[in-house]
């Protein structure tokens, strides 16, 4: 079979998996793992190792699989006969061993695996939960806390923590294969050891059910799948084994049909498939060891310290020695901040601030071959950066520009080279957030657009492509949403009714705490730059200027939609005055609006704008602009997507 080489040699059988990319578990692996088990079962050896051929052991089953009605053999039945195997099976981890990866080797007798390799269970990632006894064995195999972290959250664990919660028997140090080979003929000198499922449960504290339920049910935003595992879990913790198996299969079936399953899906292959000119761009990308990045500020600072953990040298500029200064505390801080939370660690963390330099003079740009601007929303200010940049800039530097508004051709304009000119919209804070808008400007070349793309790569960023207009793709959609609900307010609806209802529909948080926390004071200096150009019978809500023209900035005010005296967002009487005044000067009856009303005007909004994103070039494709919806402004992923629920798909 040629998805799954099957070797003797010394006394051992070798099961080498090679579907390449992640060697995924499709229908011929699960043909050649079964026919592995009958082999080497009748061979005259010790005990078996398994492994994936190159850097991953097994990523998972096969998506695409997933939709349709499963083909014989199924993986729990392939998984059984190989715990029940007379021979010892070994699970050589070279790399990720993810869902029914990690399934298969929870199935083997023993487990040893590389020090940099990854394991999980992230099905409910997908909408489903694993289907082959991935929630029976793993509480017999690591206390049942770290069972639930492993299945509910769908993000994989380290090597090291793995060995350290008996995931792994052994951590290898020099040589995964010899290694195993050794391990496999311990266990055959030994005597087999008992397959998981004939283990008792690790004995841990005790689990407060109720409590997991309902913490999980607050952060799943309304997901079933990592709830359903968690009752998986709990089965496996009071009810036999056979019950318990077949539980999780009937969960896993209903769940891999459930239309929660199918959105997912669909965002995971959008999410692959997004940024396709980046893609297709034929050239090289410039080199990004070195990056200069010019404001200093939120976004700079963010932008920087990405740069920096991904390994680049930065030069950061801000307006003067002082503000330079400022600059890197800041950065020093978000590091600081990220090794506290454990996603970086101190040695990391120091080399990445150690590659920082800063400054105020742009001749220390000059060897930087990738620019990223980030000063303030202004374009004469931001003009006049660019013309210094064309100025001391080698002429195949590409320039970049984090506006989230101001247009990018005006911009490329100011160069005598606009093809190298691009916008690069980070999303904040913008070391965290996976989104990167790449925006092409009419003049942005084949080699700025590959840069925003080996740029996105080396950040680990999801890249969709925008072109240029008000707010590219998504603060486009987002500002065509907040006025319609601004409309609503005028119609009779509350900010906490808007609030209640996005939050009940899977979104973190409504749009009035959204724009609390970020500001009211940049779209209020958008809407007035924009005044004098709006038609007398358009229609505008006077709401929002009214709460800025009242200090009510947000939550550095101190208040905004909500009033933030006791520290908490409380609804304040003064809002629903300035409402129901404004409702009243704008002739417009007050109604009740149901949850359900006000979702439907959101999402109609939303499909309305991108379309017209669509229609208009603005986004390559209608996947795309899920994909921005659900990575940076906080779509529920498990609903697909604005245009997945349209059925408007690629
Ligand atoms: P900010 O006000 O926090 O930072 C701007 C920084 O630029 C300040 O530190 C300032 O001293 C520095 N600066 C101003 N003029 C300069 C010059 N001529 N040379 C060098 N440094 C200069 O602003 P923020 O929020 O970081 O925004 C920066 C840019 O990023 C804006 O274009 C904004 O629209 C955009 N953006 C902001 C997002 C956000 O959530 N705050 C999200 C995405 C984009």
């Amino acid at each position: 079979m040629a998805d799954v080489r099957i070797e003797i040699e010394n006394g051992l059988g070798w099961v080498t998996i090679d579907n390449t990319p992640v060697n995924a578990l499709g229908r011929a692996v699960r043909e050649g793992l079964m026919e592995a088990v009958t082999q080497l079962e009748a061979a005259d050896i010790r005990a078996a190792v398994v492994t994936g051929a190159g850097a991953t052991f097994v990523a998972g089953a096969d998506i695409r699989e997933l939709g349709q009605p499963p083909v014989p053999p199924m993986l729990p039945d392939v998984l059984a006969a190989i715990a029940a195997s007379k021979l010892p099976w070994v699970a050589a981890i070279g790399g990720l061993a993810l869902g029914g990866g990690l399934e298969l080797a929870m199935a083997c007798h023993a487990r040893i695996a590389v020090p940099s390799a990854k394991l999980g269970l992230p099905e409910v990632n997908i909408g489903i939960i694993p289907g082959s006894g991935g929630t029976v064995r793993l509480p017999r195999l690591v206390p049942m806390a770290t069972a639930i972290k492993l299945a509910t959250s769908g993000k994989p664990i380290s090597a090291q923590e793995a060995l350290e919660n008996g995931l792994l028997d052994r951590l290898s140090t020099e040589d995964l294969l010899a290694e195993a080979a050794a391990l496999a003929s311990d266990l055959a000198a030994a005597g087999r050891p008992k397959p998981a499922l004939d283990r008792d449960l690790v004995a841990g504290d005790c689990v407060d059910w109720d409590a997991q339920e309902a913490q999980l049910r607050k952060r799943s935003r309304g997901a079933a799948a990592p709830l359903e595992a968690l009752a998986s879990l709990k089965c496996a913790a009071s009810a036999p084994v056979e019950e318990t198996l077949a539980g999780e299969r009937e969960r896993f079936l209903r769940l891999a049909a459930s239309a929660e399953a199918a959105a997912l899906r669909h965002v995971f292959f959008a999410e692959r498939g997004a940024g396709q000119a980046l893609k297709q761009a034929e050239a090289a990308p410039a080199d990004l060891s070195r990056v200069g990045v010019i404001g200093g500020g939120t976004m700079g600072a963010g932008i920087a310290t990405a740069l920096l953990l991904a390994g680049s040298q930065v030069h950061l500029i801000e307006r003067d020695t002082a503000a330079a200064e400022i600059a890197r505390s800041r950065v020093a801080d978000t590091i600081a901040a990220s090794v506290k939370r454990g996603a970086v660690t101190a040695a990391k963390g120091e080399a990445a601030l150690a590659a920082l330099s800063t400054g105020a003079d742009y001749a220390a740009l000059a060897d930087c071959p990738l620019v990223i601007e980030a000063v303030f929303e202004d374009l004469d200010v931001k003009r006049q950066v660019f013309e210094t940049l064309g100025a001391v800039m080698p002429d195949d530097a590409i320039l970049a520009t984090n506006t989230s508004y101001l247009d990018v051709n005006v911009l490329a304009r100011t160069t005598k080279d606009p093809s190298r000119i691009l916008g690069l919209h980070f999303f904040s804070p913008a070391h965290v957030m996976k989104l990167l808008e790449v925006v092409r400007g009419e003049a942005t070349g084949a080699r700025a657009l590959a840069t925003g793309g080996a740029l996105a790569k080396r950040l680990r960023k999801i890249p969709v492509v925008a072109g240029v207009c008000d707010g590219f793709i998504g603060n486009r959609i987002m500002a065509a949403y907040r006025r319609d609900c601004e409309f609503m307010l005028e119609e009779g609806a509350l900010p906490q009714q808007i609030d209640a209802a996005m939050q009940g529909f899977g979104f973190a948080m409504g749009i009035y705490a959204v724009q609390d926390m970020s500001g009211l004071d940049i779209a209020w200096a958008q809407r007035k730059a924009r005044a004098p150009h709006r038609a007398p019978e358009e229609r505008y809500a006077h709401i929002a200027d009214r709460l800025c023209e009242a200090g009510r900035l947000g939550r550095k005010a101190g208040k905004g939609w909500y009033d933030y005296a006791t520290g908490k967002a409380e609804v304040d009487p003064e809002v629903t005055r300035i409402i129901e005044e404004e409702s009243a000067r704008a002739g417009r009856s007050r109604k009740v609006f149901t949850e359900a009303e006000i979702m439907e005007r959101i999402l109609t909004t939303m499909q309305r704008e991108g379309q017209a994103v669509l229609e208009e070039g603005i986004a390559e494709r209608p996947g795309d602009i899920d994909v921005v919806l659900i990575t940076g402004y906080g779509f529920p992923r498990h609903k697909g997507g604005p245009m997945y629920m349209a059925g408007i798909t690629d």
